[in-house]
């Protein structure tokens, strides 16, 4: 035992943190001692159907505690399995909120052990005055005030951190993988390698701030960070003006400001008919399925004012929006704005050709009933 280890207090009777004298891992150790421990009660969906108390699927959920310990998700200090509810003693870490560790943990155990969880659960903090060993004792005898063992030592799904804690042989048999039997080191460290790569919640829990998430270490009390001022981030100066607004001293710009190729017009084809074309339909006239399902009309690509409007326009309409349609800014970036306003402008073109448009060479070729 370390005893002259560095740390803070833990609350009165509370067990030792655990240690594994058998095995390779360090005992746990959190930059922040737990300092409080509550009291945690989590129910089935249909009362009295046994969920839990079944030796393999017992086993299953508590290697997913112990990993959970292991790896400083929580600590818990103790669990008792009851067919249709648990109860627990649990610390967390300062850094997550409670509530989402323990939904983890319960969306895990449901997929995996198909238990049918009822929503949320019931937590209370463990008061100063409360000992700890009070409330263990308590839940120990969860199963004998239940009428389901005489002695409380019977009670196989009880199951506790500390090895020296457990009251129960068969609980501690249940723990360490042996069915029926003390379990040889080597089988121990097996198994709890085996629960390492079924658990696995340490890609799911990477210590990181989401960009608007609450943060106690900025001053303002927000870990989303605005750039310094008179920067601009690598890549967004925007400094062609004419390709990000389609605007040029104020005024639309009749032509397009990337190059014209047939990837191009191919690639705004494919992109004006994936999202512009529920509302503006795929000839352009407006009528979408979206629109004859109640959405606004718009006008059709077709009629003068909009074949005589220059190109910048398009590019601004799904930019900044129009009128009822928003602004496609953030699902179309420009390269592919300019795309799509340069396919529209071909429909426009295909609606309105005149034989002369077609090559003298294949006018011949073309059906001439209308
Ligand atoms: C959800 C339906 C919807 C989608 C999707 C949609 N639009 Fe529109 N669009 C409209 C409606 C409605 C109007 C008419 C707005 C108004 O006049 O208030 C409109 C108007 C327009 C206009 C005409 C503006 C003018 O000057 O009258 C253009 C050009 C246009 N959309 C282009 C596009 C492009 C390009 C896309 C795909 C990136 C797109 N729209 C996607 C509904 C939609």
């Amino acid at each position: 035992m370390n005893s002259g280890e560095v740390g803070r207090a833990r609350p009165p009777g509370a067990p030792q943190r655990p240690q594994r004298k058998k095995l390779p891992h360090e005992r746990l150790r959190w930059p922040r001692p737990e300092e409080e421990i509550f009291f945690i009660t989590v129910r089935c969906e249909l009362r009295g159907k046994n969920q839990f108390c079944y030796p393999k699927i017992a086993r299953g959920i508590l290697d997913c505690v112990e990993f959970r310990n292991r790896n400083k998700v929580w600590y818990a200090h103790l669990m008792c399995l009851m067919p249709d509810h648990l109860h627990a003693l649990i610390s967390f870490p300062y850094e997550r909120p409670m509530k989402q560790i323990i939904a983890n943990w319960k969306r895990f155990v449901a997929t995996k052990f198909k238990i049918e969880w009822q929503r949320d659960f019931f937590d209370h903090r463990l008061r100063k005055e409360e000992s700890y060993r009070q409330k263990a004792d308590y839940i120990r005898a969860n199963s004998v005030r239940a009428g389901l063992v005489t002695q409380l030592e019977r009670w196989p799904y009880l199951w506790t951190a500390d090895p020296q804690e457990s009251t129960s042989s068969e609980g501690r048999a249940l723990r360490d993988g042996a069915p029926g039997g003390r379990a040889l080191p080597f089988v121990l460290s097996a198994i709890i390698m085996f629960s390492v790569a079924s658990c696995r919640p340490d890609m799911m829990n990477q210590p990181k701030a989401k960009p608007l998430s609450e943060s106690d270490f900025f001053s303002n009390g927000t870990n989303a960070r605005q750039p310094p001022a008179h920067t601009v981030a690598r890549g967004d100066a925007r400094e062609n003006a004419e390709f990000y607004t389609g605007q040029m001293n104020g005024k639309y710009v009749t032509q397009l400001p990337v190059k014209l190729t047939r990837d191009l017009m191919v690639r705004g084809r494919e992109r004006f008919n994936a999202i512009c074309a529920e509302c503006h339909d795929r000839t352009g006239s407006g009528n979408g399925m979206v629109v004859q399902r109640g959405f606004p009309q718009p006008p059709s690509f077709h009629v003068d004012r909009l074949r005589n409007a220059p190109i910048g326009h398009f590019f601004d309409v799904m930019t900044n929006g129009y009128g009822v349609m928003s602004s496609y800014a953030t699902r179309v970036e420009p390269e592919d704005r300019w795309a799509i306003a340069a396919y529209i402008r071909a429909l426009q073109l295909s609606h309105n050709a005149v034989l002369s448009d077609v090559d003298p060479a294949k006018r011949a070729t073309l059906d001439d009933k209308k």
